[in-house]
């Protein structure tokens, strides 16, 4: 069977799907594989790596003739469509923002497996992208802020005179979250952080932040250790409860998500206005509307405050920005997810298994998962 890696089209998205680690497991495994040339260039990993890890490079991929194609970012309707009927496609496919992509794999007859829909279970983690990226992101949110702000983080006490730790708030302290409150301590700031999943205080104290608890009378978890979207009431009470604690904070970062829904506002306008000049705010989920009002995607905005201005880092492509080692970790997350379903050098996935099966976006023809289905149908009928 054939694995193509391309290099991926779309504009700034610098990571590969497979590094050459990846290259020769697929082909330990008895895979043939074709690596588009320059694919990993972006990345760091040259062609003659892939070549000695046994791929073939072409300059351009047969995409007809493809029996699995790995990508990082959803495919694009041309690709869809030149795909032949019962390609197996691995990567991530955005079920919740790109329905017309899901409906264009399924009409096409290709089985897609979704990195975003890998079940959060145990015997799932190795294969589970979302976490990957989320770290690589959750640390370069706090490189960008400390490049920008105009102190050092840590404390130090010299002959002429001591300069205090910048204090640095988390708010949304999933893995991007938790990765952000690691890296702020390495650099030695005073981190806390806030989140609404109630399991969320001890994984903030355990990477050494402090747990800021807001009187919210309820968590608002929901299945699968996710968040849920708070009633506008207690929304608007949590903004009044953290503005104290964004109005203190030297730089914020921002990564609250709720999955398939848009980013809650968390920090208003008037609470940027709120805090002092000099401060950075990072925004992870710039690219879902924003936990930060103001925030503009791969944008930073200066608003003005007294005595200068308060910058607002819209994110975007966050991942991206480490190619390298987001590629090393995504590949190898594409590969086990391979792995899984490799039988005596072939992809035949085995729907009772409930990572396979979860994962299965289109099959057959068929919409697999179940809520991007649904809204499929709700779409149809206009609602
Ligand atoms: P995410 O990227 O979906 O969201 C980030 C964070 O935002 C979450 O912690 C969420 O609680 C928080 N959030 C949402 N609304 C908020 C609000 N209004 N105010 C403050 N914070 C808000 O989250 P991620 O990183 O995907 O993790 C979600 C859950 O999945 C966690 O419980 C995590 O421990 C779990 N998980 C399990 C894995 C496994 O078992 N393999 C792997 C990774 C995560």
């Amino acid at each position: 069977m054939k694995i193509a890696i391309r290099r991926e089209p779309i504009e700034g998205e610098r990571r590969v799907a497979a590094t050459p680690a990846a290259v020769a497991q697929y082909v330990a495994a008895g895979y043939a594989v074709t690596v588009q040339k320059g694919a990993g260039i972006a990345a760091g990993y040259p062609d003659a790596a892939y070549a000695e890890a046994g791929a073939e490079l072409a300059a351009s991929i047969p995409l007809s003739k493809v029996d699995v194609l790995a990508h990082v970012r959803p495919l694009d309707r041309e690709t869809i469509g030149t795909l032949p009927k019962g390609a197996i496609t691995v990567g991530f496919a955005s079920p919740a923002s790109e329905l017309d992509g899901v409906q264009a794999l399924a009409d096409r007859g290709v089985t897609a497996f979704s990195l975003e829909l890998i079940p959060r279970i145990s015997r799932a983690q190795s294969m589970d992208a979302l976490t990957s990226q989320a770290l690589v992101a959750g640390y370069r949110c706090v490189l960008e802020a400390s490049m920008r702000f105009p102190r050092f983080l840590p404390l130090f006490m010299t002959a002429a005179g001591t300069i205090p730790p910048a204090r640095v708030l988390v708010l949304g302290a999933g893995v991007a979250g938790l990765q952000a409150i690691a890296t702020a301590k390495r650099l030695g700031a005073k981190v806390s952080a806030y989140d609404v999943r109630s399991a969320s205080a001890d994984e903030v104290q355990s990477m050494g932040g402090t747990f800021i608890h807001l009187d919210l009378d309820a968590a608002a978890d929901a299945a699968g250790g996710y968040a849920k979207e708070l009633a506008a009431d207690r929304a608007d009470r949590q903004r009044e409860l953290l503005a104290p604690y964004v109005a203190d904070a030297d730089i914020i970062i921002t990564t609250a998500a709720i999955p398939g829904r848009p980013a809650p506002r968390l920090v208003t306008a008037s609470m940027v206005k709120g805090m002092a000049a000099g401060s950075i705010i990072v925004d992870l989920a710039a690219e879902t509307g924003g936990n930060v009002e103001g925030a503009t995607p791969g944008e930073d905005v200066q608003v003005p405050v007294d005595g200068g201005h308060v910058t607002i880092v819209g994110m975007k492509d966050a991942a991206s920005t480490m190619p390298y080692d987001a590629s090393r970790l995504l590949g190898q997350n594409i590969a086990n997810l391979v792995a899984l379903m490799t039988r005596d050098g072939a992809l035949v996935p085995d729907f009772d298994d409930e990572v396979v099966a979860g994962a299965c976006l289109t099959h057959e023809g068929a919409v697999r998962h179940e809520p991007t289905a649904a809204a499929l149908a709700d779409r149809k009928g206009g609602k």
